[in-house]
């Protein structure tokens, strides 16, 4: 018996090893290892032994089963390297090319609105997207139950509040920017104004609707110094329509109303079509940018600048729209910006 067992696994062995297709191992695994296999047939025959013999034949199966699972295995994975290295391999092929990809269409536009605001000699900053309700509201002179703060629709953060600063928020709105950067150039050693900042960032806002998106992007401009004027504030947005929207175009600031700065504007933007004459595609032949004025006293105050010293001026408009404006780009659902749609962003 123990006999047969060695042949049995020795001549399976030396079969296996000859095999030339994983056909023939399927095959050999089935005589050898399957349910009315070679091995199975010696296993049966084991309770005809005298007992004291049964575990040790026993044994000696085992062993050859695994004898034989392992030669197929090694050959299986022989066969395979062998077809590998005899396929025919031309190098004069040409290789798959890699598909190349380019900047999402709001990365380009804020590359060239900071460029643009680079130009004339502003700094770009970066602020905090979670946010404390100081900088948000407080220090831009919303106190805390001031209706004005309704037309932010605000994301809170579930997290415990800080005595000065309030809650934590998902920024609304860049001019969160202001105070810092009036902090970061109060806060020795640095010697205070001028500031010449661009904050471009992420904002977010409880809306979805094809109109909206709860993630999008501001760009937030401030500019304190002596002697600063609306004059300057007309001159900075005047360059910015020029070189984002072309040499023929013209802004003009209207009456508006924000709790951070006073007088406050809203920015139009001579119509593309009609240069301001009023046409079919604007109606009055201005389209609206974004909100604009000089930065109140009080915010001032909240960023330790002295306003009897320093004055300065504000804008903050929306990336993806002052974006759309430029390219005529008319978007049913403003959402498909975000929708990582390749086919939309391809065409860009
Ligand atoms: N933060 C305002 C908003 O989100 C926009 C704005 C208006 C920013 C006037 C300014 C400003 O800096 O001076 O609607």
């Amino acid at each position: 018996m123990e006999e047969q067992i060695q042949n049995l696994r020795n001549q399976a062995i030396a079969r296996i090893m000859a095999l030339a297709s994983t056909e023939e191992v399927e095959e050999a695994k089935l005589e050898y290892l399957g349910r009315s296999g070679k091995i199975n047939e010696v296993t049966r025959q084991i309770p005809s032994l005298e007992p004291e013999r049964r575990s040790v034949v026993g044994q000696l199966i085992n062993d050859a089963r695994e004898a034989i699972e392992q030669a197929l295995i090694a050959q299986i994975t022989e066969i395979k390297n062998k077809t590998d290295k005899n396929k025919w391999f031309d190098p004069t092929i040409p290789g798959n090319k890699p598909q190349i990809g380019h900047l999402h269409l709001v990365t380009q536009a804020i590359e060239e609105i900071s460029s643009i605001f680079r130009e004339i000699g502003f700094s770009r900053a970066r602020y905090p997207e979670v946010e404390w309700d100081w900088y948000a509201f407080e220090s831009l002179n919303m106190p805390h139950d001031h209706p004005a703060r309704d037309e932010w629709e605000t994301f809170f953060l579930d997290t415990p509040e800080n005595p000065k600063l309030g809650k934590m928020v998902l920024t609304p709105h860049t001019s969160n920017g202001q105070v810092r950067e009036m902090e970061r150039v109060t806060n020795p050693p640095a010697g205070g104004p001028p500031i010449r900042m661009i904050n471009i960032a992420k904002c977010y806002r409880r809306q979805s609707d094809v109109s909206h998106v709860p993630m999008f992007h501001q760009f937030e401009g401030l500019v304190v110094d002596r002697g600063i004027s609306i004059v300057h504030l007309k001159g900075t947005l005047d360059y910015f329509a020029r070189r984002f929207f072309g040499s023929e175009r013209k802004t003009r600031l209207r009456p508006y109303h924000f709790q951070f700065t006073e007088p406050s504007f809203e920015v139009d933007i001579s119509c593309g079509v009609c240069l301001g004459r009023g046409c079919k595609l604007c109606k009055s032949g201005w389209l609206e940018l974004g909100g604009a004025g000089m930065v109140h006293p009080n915010v001032l105050k909240a960023g330790n600048i002295d306003s009897t010293k320093y004055s300065g001026f504000a804008f903050g408009w929306g990336v993806e729209r002052t974006h759309m404006m430029k390219s005529g780009l008319k978007m049913e659902d403003i959402r498909t910006l975000y929708s990582s749609d390749l086919r939309y962003l391809r065409q860009f």
